[in-house]
């Protein structure tokens, strides 16, 4: 039921009910006092200040017009919403003005509509138990919830998406829909585009904060993970219309940065000259700077000062610091440029100059106590402080993590924030969101906005069971992985006599959509908590659940359009689309639930959702067109039934769009 929760809450936009503006209002009365004036502690540039007053004012006029907008809103939906959202939003707002007359004297009952499992409809409506407890004793007309059920689905208005209604067990309204309806919204969609089952999240702008990985570490397949899940988040928000900030919070400050910016002096005194191909691996660099650390106390000594020098913005630490940086970057961006990701870089150095007066706002609010030395906030249920400065003065981790929240709500307006990271970081970000919970940067509950989420993740394993490592060397190197799958899928190719019939362009690209399609197909089909067995066999089988036989799958319906000899457009204007066998049904109905599966991965941040979708969508497609009754070309259902595959291709396509996987057209 969470997900109708989240789905209503979606709505809400639509109908004006102003949950940003409310949580909007919220954030910024809440910051007012957590961000004063410069202090004693910000050495460096001051955050600049909160939103003027008028901004303020006019947020909270504006909730006043949408609150008096609101109360105008009949017990009929209006023929425009109605056509709005997905099936289920569209059959929510049909239940809602039955729920109106049924019980009127209990208001805002949120409708609970649900795909029906059996075979006694498509959907249900599954309110009648939970009002029958409400309302039992009140003295109404109702002797139990069979009969609660039977008026709700007497008080429908009438709807020309609904075929029949009938009402089963103790009160459930099975819904039918009309198979007219069906055809009629199908086709619709292909003329007007995808973008209109688009998902309507009730936020105009959102941080995605992923990849981030650290300079001169490792980039391991940790950060591989968040990169294809916080892509495809992205994309899945971005596709809703909402304004997303793709964020790359690289671990670019901190203590270890003095050692490398001495090591490098040491190794290269003219260290301009320092460039990728000198030092050759980063890492390998690293573990030599920290060799000499441990070792040697005369250099630990002058890496400690290199810190001291770098933070107080010396000229030549900065440049080496930021030599450094570069020569990382450019490795990472071997990775983002194969996998086709887009990322904006504000590092946690970005957000350096906000730590002291971020922190200086939660001290006047009386957060921040004094525990060993270290300034800490405690939080609620957990038994350590969140440190926010350590000991020797210092800021860590989370510091950075509240300045950049706290600027990602008030510079960014950002009103959804998301992190992308493994399992492990989970208590971290828990207790960064408690504690601006308590400052009043976030509302209370977790289901309002601003919000802020985390999104974690399992490990990936190798075939041994243990944590994913190549052969013989420590870590893996992500180029080389997907390298790898490529070269894989490319000599697949070949050997399928591909190298013959196509061109050498023709093969690279397939070879890319299929190799990194494949790795990031394998890891967002499970669910991200569980962790998940990295393996090249089965990621490039061409059957079963994977990228290969989904791409395939697509690639065979193009080939069915295009062998018809059609031109697809003049029958989407000119043709029906008409739903008469049971097949033919069946898909139609599983492309119409489109809308409301990429909300529910969108709203519940869990893209496996949508690959089990475009999973079934697949096997539903199979089932119709392997049917001798459903015969496609040369039938004189001909035109509909090629609509049909086109419709499936759209939405297919839209799949891998938002998995951040590109189609291919022949095979
Ligand atoms: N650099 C961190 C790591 O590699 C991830 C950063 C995640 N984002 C954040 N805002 N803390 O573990």
């Amino acid at each position: 039921m969470e997900d109708m929760a989240g789905c209503h809450r979606w709505q809400q936009k639509k109908r004006g009910k102003g949950s940003i503006s409310k949580s909007r209002r919220h954030l910024l009365l809440h910051c007012l006092p957590s961000i004063a004036s410069p202090t004693s502690l910000s050495l460096l540039p001051f955050p600049p200040p909160p939103p003027p007053l008028t901004d303020l004012l006019r947020v909270v006029s504006r909730r006043l017009v949408l609150a008096t907008k609101t109360q105008s809103i009949t017990t009929m939906a209006t023929q425009e919403e109605e056509c709005m959202g997905s099936v289920k939003a569209q059959l929510a707002k049909i239940f809602e003005a039955s729920l109106k007359v049924t019980v009127p004297n209990e208001p805002d009952v949120e409708p609970l509509i649900a795909a029906c499992t059996g075979k006694f409809g498509d959907y249900q409506c599954n309110n009648a138990m939970g009002l029958w407890s409400k309302i039992k004793g009140k003295g109404t007309q109702f002797r139990g919830p069979p009969a609660v059920g039977e008026a709700i689905k007497n008080n429908l208005p009438t709807s020309e998406m609904i075929e029949s209604c009938s009402v089963a067990g103790p009160g459930f309204v099975n819904v039918v829909l009309s198979k007219n309806w069906m055809a009629k919204s199908i086709q619709k969609m292909l003329i007007e585009g995808i973008d209109t089952w688009a998902p309507m999240p009730p936020v105009k702008t959102a941080v995605v904060d992923f990849s981030s990985p650290n300079i001169a570490k490792e980039m391991h397949v940790g950060h591989l993970r968040s990169t294809i899940i916080g892509d495809t988040l992205a994309r899945m928000l971005e596709f809703s219309k909402v304004k997303v900030l793709r964020r790359n919070h690289v671990g670019d400050w901190g203590t270890q940065f003095g050692m490398l910016i001495e090591f490098l002096f040491e190794k290269f005194p003219n260290f301009e000259d320092a460039t990728e191909t000198a030092i050759g691996d980063l890492q390998a660099f690293y573990k030599a700077s920290k060799l000499r650390f441990d070792s040697d106390p005369a250099f630990k000594e002058r890496a400690q000062q290199a810190v001291v020098r770098l933070q107080g913005g010396e000229e030549k630490y900065r440049r080496a610091w930021a030599q450094i940086c570069e020569i990382s970057r450019t490795e990472f961006h071997k990775v983002y440029q194969r996998l086709g990701v887009h990322l904006e870089e504000k590092g946690e150095s970005f957000y350096n100059p906000y730590i002291p007066g971020v922190i200086e706002g939660l001290m006047k609010q009386g957060l921040v106590e004094e525990s060993q030395g270290a300034r800490v906030i405690f939080i609620e249920g957990v038994n350590i402080p969140l440190i926010v400065v350590k000991s020797d003065g210092g800021f860590n981790y989370a510091s950075t993590d509240l300045a950049a929240l706290w600027y990602r709500l008030n510079e960014e307006k950002a009103e959804w924030i998301i992190y992308v990271t493994d399992v492990g970081q989970q208590q971290h970000f828990d207790m960064v969101f408690k504690a601006a919970k308590r400052a009043g940067w976030l509302p209370q509950g977790d289901n309002s906005y601003p919000r802020a989420s985390h999104v974690g993740f399992g490990l990936v394993l190798g075939e041994d069971g243990k944590r994913f490592r190549t052969r013989n060397t420590e870590v893996v190197r992500l180029v080389d992985l997907l390298d790898e799958a490529k070269s894989r899928s490319k000599a697949a190719l070949i050997e399928r006599g591909k190298g013959e019939q196509w061109t050498e362009e023709e093969i690279e690209s397939t070879a890319d959509a299929v190799g990194y399609g494949a790795v990031k197909y394998a890891d967002l089909k499970n669910n991200r908590l569980t962790n998940y067995t990295f393996n090249f066999d089965q990621m490039l089988n061409d059957k079963g659940n994977t990228a290969v036989y989904l791409l395939y799958a697509h690639a065979r319906i193009c080939s069915i359009i295009r062998r018809s000899g059609k031109d697809i457009e003049e029958l989407m204007n000119k043709g029906t689309l008409v739903l008469e066998h049971k097949d033919e049904r069946d898909l139609g109905l599983h492309l119409l639930q489109f809308a409301e599966v990429v909300e529910e991965a969108c709203t519940n941040l869990l893209p496996n959702v949508l690959c089990d979708y475009l999973y079934n969508l697949s096997e539903i497609f199979s089932k119709f067109y392997s049917n001798p009754e459903c015969k496609v070309i040369g039938s004189d259902k001909e035109t509909s039934r090629l609509l049909l595959c086109e419709a499936t291709a759209v939405v297919m396509r839209k799949c891998f769009n938002l998995l951040g996987i590109t189609p291919i057209y022949k095979i």
